[in-house]
């Protein structure tokens, strides 16, 4: 046996005890003569006492280096000065036995909570940066959720099914990664981008409800939320409607999070249409734990003859409460943010309500105190706030007030990780026009159901057309989405008929539903939620490499174990593949 205990465990109930450890020695400390040692494991860390009394022992625990793996045998004994700090703070384990059973060169960096290594270098030594406890917490919170997801889902009557990752390339949304073929020359696989038509051939099959916690695969370009390969709780459902759907997976949203966090939504998560959300957060996923909702003012800064107000076609603001008293400096810092490349933004404008009821503002000569005074009075601002104002092309300046606004929520505060909005969007439309290849693309995707209201409209009015999708929201991150699918081929045709897909085309890449489809589809619809986001989120952490064992770089490159990377020109013979790397690559 290499241990009768984890280092986690011991108490001050168990003093007296003979016991044995084994794990990683964290940091040794000489004081007094006394050599302490503290030793770490998955569980936790326990402090062990080497004292003069056993020479040949002292020495060799001094001889002990960082990272060493050791077994230590001794008495477990209350601690003189007790570290409240440590679940096994109040006792330690007087040593009369040390073996080293594997000696470690000095690691990169110290692995302690509060590690002095940097990002890149942590992703190269990912095993090590394992160890510290930060990250293993993390990894044993995505553990707890899978499995209560599972659970939770089991006894709903879902079945997990697993689904192919050699599939057929359909892009639509994100590239998709390709594998090639040995057995079939110049022909390849696709990894999917999920598990999308899959899911539906099972609702097909009868399966009636489905899950599956599954890994997905996106070449995109990478962000905080967002890896190459990424993990879903897929689900799909048979015989229900929109409300049926929202219903089941808000159950287990909020069961998550009375699990994890004992948090208890005692309301229904409130819906907002997605037409609301941009008009009000500029935003999809609006962050919703504080109000700043935009004003639009276009009509109230009409004809002034001020040409950045009257030549745009949207006039919007946020209030900040209670920063009449911004600095020149903080309203300049605020500017320079919203002209930053990643806003876009060419200018701000402001209005100071001052506390006493006076106006400043930067467009005082364009305007009377008169006129300003009814901004204030729509945007219900109080003595003593800012408000902020946008003008230009619609949806841009609303993304673009979207960004200010969020910067303006963290100025202030407003936006704790402990704190948690959820809600849903509804009413996503079902088409997004596309300007540059001057055609309509698929929203959420092509199999989406269009609102039974909108039908009329395909034709006529298609970008008008509202979907039955929906998204859950938490604190302004997409969660996860979903829709209602189109069971009927006719149907399906004209949605690829409409997205531009030839009939052939439609044919060549989804045949196989379309087929599928002959044989008594029934109504379904479903949804997939990002588990690595939902895991972060509950852990309070912005970014899902977090809570990714082996996560990617920004550059999509695993660090550990340097992949992407060239192979064999044997290999490549094989596959007859030839690389063409053009120069400027
Ligand atoms: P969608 O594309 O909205 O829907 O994806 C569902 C959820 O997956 C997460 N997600 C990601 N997480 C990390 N890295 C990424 N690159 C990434 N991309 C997406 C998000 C998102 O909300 N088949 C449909 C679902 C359905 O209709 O049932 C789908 O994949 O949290």
């Amino acid at each position: 046996m290499y241990r009768t205990n984890t280092c986690g465990e011991l108490r001050l109930s168990d003093a007296g005890r003979e016991v044995t450890l084994a794990g990683w020695v964290q940091r040794t400390r000489k004081m007094g003569g006394m050599t302490f040692v503290d030793v770490r494991d998955r569980y936790g860390i326990t402090q062990i006492v080497f004292d003069t009394d056993n020479a040949e022992l002292h020495e060799a625990a001094n001889k002990l280096g960082r990272e060493f793996v050791v077994q230590v045998t001794g008495r477990v004994t209350e601690r003189a000065s007790k570290n409240p700090n440590l679940p096994t703070g109040e006792i330690e384990i007087i040593a009369t036995d040390l073996k080293v059973l594997n000696r470690s060169d000095v690691p990169p960096f110290t692995i302690e909570d509060d590690t002095d290594g940097g990002d890149d270098l942590r992703m190269k030594y990912r095993y090590l940066d394992l160890r510290r406890g930060a990250v293993r917490r993390n990894l044993e919170l995505r553990h707890r959720m899978a499995f209560e997801i599972r659970r939770y889902l089991d006894s709903k009557g879902f079945l997990e099914v697993e689904t192919p990752v050699l599939i057929k390339s359909t892009p639509e949304g994100a590239r998709d990664f390709v594998v090639p073929s040995r057995m079939n020359p110049g022909e390849f696989y696709a990894l999917p981008q999920s598990p999308q038509t899959f899911k539906q051939l099972l609702m097909v099959s009868g399966f009636d409800r489905y899950f599956q916690i599954v890994k997905c695969f996106r070449d995109e370009d990478l962000r905080a939320d967002r890896q190459p390969e990424f993990t879903q709780i897929d689900c799909e459902m048979s015989f229900v409607e929109q409300e049926d759907v929202l219903q089941m997976f808000e159950g287990l949203v909020k069961h998550i999070f009375k699990y994890v966090k004992d948090i208890d939504f005692a309301e229904p998560f409130p819906r907002m249409t997605w037409a609301d959300a941009m008009r009000l957060y500029g935003s999809d996923k609006p962050d919703t734990r504080f109000g700043m909702e935009f004003v639009e003012l276009k009509d109230l800064t009409e004809g002034s003859g001020f040409a950045v107000m009257d030549s745009a076609p949207y006039v919007g603001a946020i209030v900040a409460p209670g920063c009449a008293g911004y600095t020149r400096k903080q309203l300049d810092q605020l500017t320079d943010f919203v002209k930053r490349p990643q806003v876009g933004a060419k200018g701000m404008m402001w209005v100071k309500y001052e506390a006493d009821g006076s106006i400043k503002s930067s467009v005082g000569k364009f305007f009377t105190d008169d006129q300003i005074k009814t901004w204030l009075d729509r945007a219900g601002a109080n003595p003593g706030d800012l408000m902020l104002i946008l003008a230009g092309e619609t949806m841009r300046t609303r993304k673009q007030l979207c960004e200010l606004r969020l910067e303006m929520g963290s100025q202030l505060g407003l936006r704790d990780p402990q704190k948690f909005s959820c809600l849903w969007v509804v009413d996503f439309p079902l088409f997004e026009w596309d300007d540059e290849t001057q055609r309509f693309y698929a929203m959420h995707h092509p199999f989406t159901a269009p609102n039974p209201d909108d039908i009329d409209m395909l034709e006529t009015d298609t970008g008008a057309v509202r979907a039955t999708a929906y998204d859950m929201v938490v604190n302004g991150n997409e969660l996860g989405g979903g829709s209602i699918r189109i069971h009927d081929a006719k149907l399906q045709d004209q949605m690829f008929r409409l997205l531009g897909l030839s009939e052939e085309d439609a044919q060549y890449k989804f045949g196989f539903l379309m087929n599928a489809f002959k044989y008594g589809a029934p109504p379904h619809g479903g949804l997939a939620f990002g588990f690595d986001r939902f895991v972060s989120i509950l852990a309070g952490l912005d970014s899902i490499r977090d809570v990714i064992a082996f996560p990617k770089n920004n550059s999509g490159r695993d660090m550990m174990i340097d992949a992407p990377s060239h192979i064999d020109d044997s290999q490549l013979d094989e596959l007859c593949i030839r690389v063409d790397i053009p120069q400027e690559k």
